[in-house]
């Protein structure tokens, strides 16, 4: 099949892609760099180093024998998408090109406006762009499970939901309410595809994942085929940050009552279940909603199995501390557990390895970048206060 990634430089992009040239699929990509700067714009970095988009090119040919395609550019260009689009011609466009920081997108007004802007037009352009070029096109969307917030009822896996509304029954969108500005452009974009779909008939999953964590999948064979890694307090999803800290022996900082509960997947089986999505695209018309998570954990849990692991990786378990949660959400009592049907219905439930096994191997991953870790240490407390 022919995929046009869009974000193809990001922590999920370059992963997918490696999967999809190893499985003969042929790609195409296109970024910004966007998150590139913005992690250095907080005096950031990637844990683990990555190369530049010539030279990760260059590697994949050198291991896998298979040539991807680049275009530096903007998705919020809608010129440039649409070029792209039509002379590529793919079956599917996997849309990660986004700014996916909820506490960057809280740090100020400015920021608030980039994600908005920035997230809800490249939406707007991929969706015109194929209505223009080929409404056959697979539009596979990355959202998150955060759009829905934690609501008193099972969340269902589908776009509309049977409700009775002062004593009134009908089918209304599922409701949503988001926890930050970006989980927020997430919800607006989900909007926009449906919206999409039932206007011209496009062909679309708009795929609700939890965080993912990991350092590598089975495809990153050499140390040059590294995705990024994001550790810091804006960047830095929190079992990824707990095993930075964990390997310079900072302590494991458990925003708040760490009580919260979130539905977590490795990057092996987040590229494992993409590809299948890619794989087995919906019905010509469809929209299909996919809700993707593999163990729920609260954070007191994760943080506690982190430190089990690095006793056993690092020969020390690092404190726990609990700081202030900076963040506005709910922290306790939470009924958890979103409904997922179609990734089953494909094969994909079972785990890779539990969390216990994958975080083992990140503790080995990271511990030779102890050095280029420390150096980011003071980023580890969070700065961003979604009240302040
Ligand atoms: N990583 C997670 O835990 C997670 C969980 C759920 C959903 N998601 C979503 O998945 C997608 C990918 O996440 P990620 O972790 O790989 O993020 P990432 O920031 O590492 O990757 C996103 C890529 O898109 C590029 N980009 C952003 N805006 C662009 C634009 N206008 N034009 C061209 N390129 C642009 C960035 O430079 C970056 O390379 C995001 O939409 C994110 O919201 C991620």
């Amino acid at each position: 099949m022919k995929v046009l990634i869009l974000g193809i430089d990001g922590y999920l992009g370059w992963a997918l892609a490696l999967r999809l040239v190893k499985k003969g699929h042929e790609v195409m990509g296109i970024d910004n760099f966007y998150t590139r700067k913005a992690v250095s714009e907080i005096g950031s970095d990637s844990a683990l180093p990555i190369l530049s988009m010539q030279d990760r090119i260059r590697a994949v040919e050198e291991v896998f024998g298979a040539k991807i395609g680049f275009v530096e550019g903007d998705v919020t260009n809608y010129e440039l998408i649409r070029k792209v689009v039509d002379k590529y011609r793919p079956d599917t466009i996997v849309h990660f090109a986004e700014q996916r920081s909820a506490p960057y997108s809280m740090m100020d007004v400015e920021h608030a406006k980039y994600t908005m802007i920035n997230n809800l037009t490249s939406t707007l352009n991929v969706i015109y762009a194929v209505k223009e070029v080929n409404k056959k096109i697979h539009i596979l969307k990355m959202g998150t499970l955060g759009e829905y917030g934690y609501p008193a009822f099972r969340i269902p896996e589908d776009a509309f939901v049977e409700a009775v509304i002062q004593g009134v029954k009908d089918r209304i969108v599922v409701p949503k309410w988001a926890g930050s500005w970006y989980h927020w452009s997430k919800v607006f974009d989900s909007y926009i595809l449906l919206y999409a779909n039932r206007l011209w008939g496009l062909t679309i999953t708009d795929f609700h994942q939890g965080p993912v964590y990991g350092t590598r999948t089975s495809d990153i064979v050499t140390e040059e085929l590294f995705t990024r890694f994001d550790i810091d307090d804006v960047w830095g999803t929190v079992i990824n940050r707990f095993c930075a800290e964990a390997v310079v022996g900072h302590p494991l900082t458990v925003y708040g009552s760490g009580l919260q509960k979130k539905g977590f997947t490795s990057l092996e089986d987040t590229i494992t279940a993409l590809t299948a999505l890619i794989e087995n695209p919906p019905e010509d018309g469809e929209f299909r909603t996919v809700h993707h998570y593999r163990e729920i954990k609260t954070l007191n849990e994760m943080a506690e199995l982190v430190k089990r692991a690095a006793k056993e990786v690092l020969g020390y378990e690092p404190e726990i501390v609990h700081l202030p949660n900076p963040r506005v959400e709910p922290e306790e009592d939470l009924l958890y557990e979103p409904e997922k049907k179609v990734l089953p219905k494909l094969g994909i439930y079972r785990l890779t390895r539990a969390m216990e096994d994958e975080v083992v191997i990140m503790l080995k991953d990271l511990k030779p970048y102890a050095d280029r870790i420390r150096k980011m240490q003071a980023l580890f407390r969070p700065r961003v206060k979604w009240r302040d």
